[in-house]
């Protein structure tokens, strides 16, 4: 028995072994990026960007617990490989290896910032693990044919393309290399890469879904353009970003069906609950999923507030380490206990029963999303709140008559019953009124 702890122990270790991993970008001053209070031409790309995830990418009170935990178990193994995506300028700089952000630049606190990238040119290697290629030549790359900056600019086809944001939203183990986040990787594999729709056309518009075009200026200087870009990159995160984008992402991400027999006298009632993804081009939920929390609630209320049923499945993924334990952090990590997520545009059905009880029953599927659990979050010290994505209440009845009793009372309530049958017959009593007195008033006068 000892000897297998030991064991467990040193396999453990040696997964824990992560060399400390150099990253994959160029090194380079920070100096060679400008800060994004120098981009006031483009005013309201400047306000979009600033509550977005990547402005906050390295000041996000989630990112600096999560780094803070993973370098104590680690001896500071991780410091670089993740401060690299989180703030790429900062590590090419050698500003931050680790915890501290006392040496950090203004620019580099910025996190995921305009000019870093704007300077970028390509992919280094295989994609992810911020395999960005850039030189800091200080010209400013989009997708721009006739750029008219008043600073050097260039047409980037990059730009255009989802493997620009794969470089660093397909995140791998760095000591294992087991896919801890692959929302570029379930995006390829997906429907919307073979339709050519990318991460641009639902996280760079101004609304969930694809709301292309969005004519406007890109700057105030600028001409008029048929379509621009908005820099908000919202996703889930309502908490800590722009709520009300994130929230309205969220809706619609899913769509949610229930389905119950309007009437059942007796016996076990069946329940069916359908959610399928109809906005997200990657799985849902994605990116961080095991830190990710999205379920979906199943209850079941007699008319005397019995409960009935009440059952919760959780959407995301559970990581367990070389010895099998689960669930672990993401650095002890290499491999999925489980993995409970649903891939574009496809469906998942979750079936139920309950006893039928002798008055109505009320069915409710609701599903929920949150960024992380309450326990992390407080540790954290944030509020995260919990977003409705989608809500669906249906009556089971226990006899056609109850059904039909109940519609009835339902109409007289909002007053349904008068309002709407009784406006056409007013018109029809004035309409044939008026053509009586119309009548009358020819015949008259044809007379005299
Ligand atoms: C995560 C990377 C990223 C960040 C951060 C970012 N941009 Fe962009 N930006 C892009 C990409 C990618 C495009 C082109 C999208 C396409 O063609 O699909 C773009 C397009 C633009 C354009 C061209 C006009 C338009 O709106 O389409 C301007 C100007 C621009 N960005 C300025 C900014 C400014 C200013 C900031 C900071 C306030 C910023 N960007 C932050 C990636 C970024
Ligand atoms: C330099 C690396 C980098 C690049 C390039 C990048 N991202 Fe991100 N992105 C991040 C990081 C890091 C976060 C998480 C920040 C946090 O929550 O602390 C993030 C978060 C996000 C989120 C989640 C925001 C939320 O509210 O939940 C979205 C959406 C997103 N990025 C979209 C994009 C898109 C689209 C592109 C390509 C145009 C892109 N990103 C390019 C690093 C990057
Ligand atoms: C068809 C539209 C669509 C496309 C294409 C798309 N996304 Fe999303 N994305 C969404 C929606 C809707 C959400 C909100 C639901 C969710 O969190 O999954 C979202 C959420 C996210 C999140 C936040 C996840 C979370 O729960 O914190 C990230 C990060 C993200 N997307 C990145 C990307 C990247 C990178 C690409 C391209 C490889 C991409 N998205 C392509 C619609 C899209
Ligand atoms: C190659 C890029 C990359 C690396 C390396 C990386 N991250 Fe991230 N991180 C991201 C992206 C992209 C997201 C957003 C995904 C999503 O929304 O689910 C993110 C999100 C997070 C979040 C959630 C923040 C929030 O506000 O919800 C935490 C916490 C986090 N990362 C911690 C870490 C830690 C700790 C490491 C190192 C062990 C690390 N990251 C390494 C790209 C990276």
């Amino acid at each position: 028995m000892k000897r297998r702890s030991a064991l467990v122990i040193a396999i453990v270790l040696l997964a824990l072994a992560i060399p400390a991993v150099a990253s994959a970008l160029p090194s380079m001053p920070s100096s060679k990026f400008g800060p994004s209070a120098g981009c006031g031409c483009h005013a309201a790309l400047l306000s979009q960007w600033t509550p977005s995830m990547h402005a906050q990418a390295l000041v996000d009170p989630l990112f600096v617990l999560k780094l803070e935990e993973g370098e104590a178990a680690t001896n500071g193994g991780l410091g670089l490989y993740c401060n690299a995506c989180h703030s790429p300028i900062a590590v090419m700089a050698g500003e931050l290896t680790s915890v501290d952000q006392s040496a950090v630049s203004a620019v580099g606190l910025e996190g995921v910032t305009c000019d870093f990238c704007h300077q970028v040119t390509g992919t280094d290697g295989p994609l992810g693990n911020t395999s960005t290629a850039i030189t800091g030549d200080g010209i400013k790359r989009a997708q721009l044919q006739d750029p008219q900056a008043p600073h050097a600019a260039e047409y980037s086809q990059f730009h255009e393309t989802a493997e620009f944001c794969g470089n660093c939203h397909d995140v791998d183990h760095p000591g294992n290399g087991m896919h801890l986040e692959a929302t570029y990787t379930e995006w390829k594999n997906g429907p919307y890469s073979a339709e050519g729709i990318v991460c641009q056309d639902c996280h760079m518009t101004p609304g969930p879904g694809v709301t292309k075009p969005n004519p406007g200026k890109s700057a105030a200087m600028g001409p008029d353009r048929e379509h621009i870009y908005t820099m908000t990159f919202a996703g889930g995160n309502v908490g800590l970003g722009d709520s009300a984008l994130a929230e309205e992402r969220l809706k619609a991400a899913a769509e949610l069906e229930l389905d119950v027999p309007e009437v059942q006298e007796s016996g076990d009632v069946a329940v069916k609950a359908t959610i399928t993804n109809v906005g997200a081009g990657h799985y849902l939920p994605t990116g961080l999923t095991e830190v990710r929390q999205m379920w979906l609630e199943v209850k079941a209320t007699g008319e005397d507030g019995t409960e009935l049923l009440n059952e919760r499945r959780d959407f995301g993924s559970v990581l367990k380490d070389a010895a099998g334990k689960s669930p672990v952090e993401l650095w002890e990590a290499v491999d999925f206990e489980s993995d409970d997520r649903i891939p574009p545009k496809e469906s998942t059905s979750n079936e139920y029963t309950f006893p039928m009880s002798s008055g109505e029953v009320t069915v409710e599927a609701t599903l929920y999303y949150r960024s992380c659990s309450e326990e992390m979050a407080e540790k954290a010290g944030v509020e995260i709140p919990t977003t409705t994505m989608a809500s669906v209440t249906k009556t089971v009845y226990a006899s056609s008559e109850a059904m039909a009793a109940s519609e009835e009372a339902a109409r007289e309530d909002t007053g349904e019953g008068g309002g709407s049958t009784a406006l056409p017959i007013v018109l029809g009593v004035l309409g044939v009124a008026a053509l009586a007195v119309i009548g009358l008033a020819v015949f008259k006068r044809r007379k005299s």
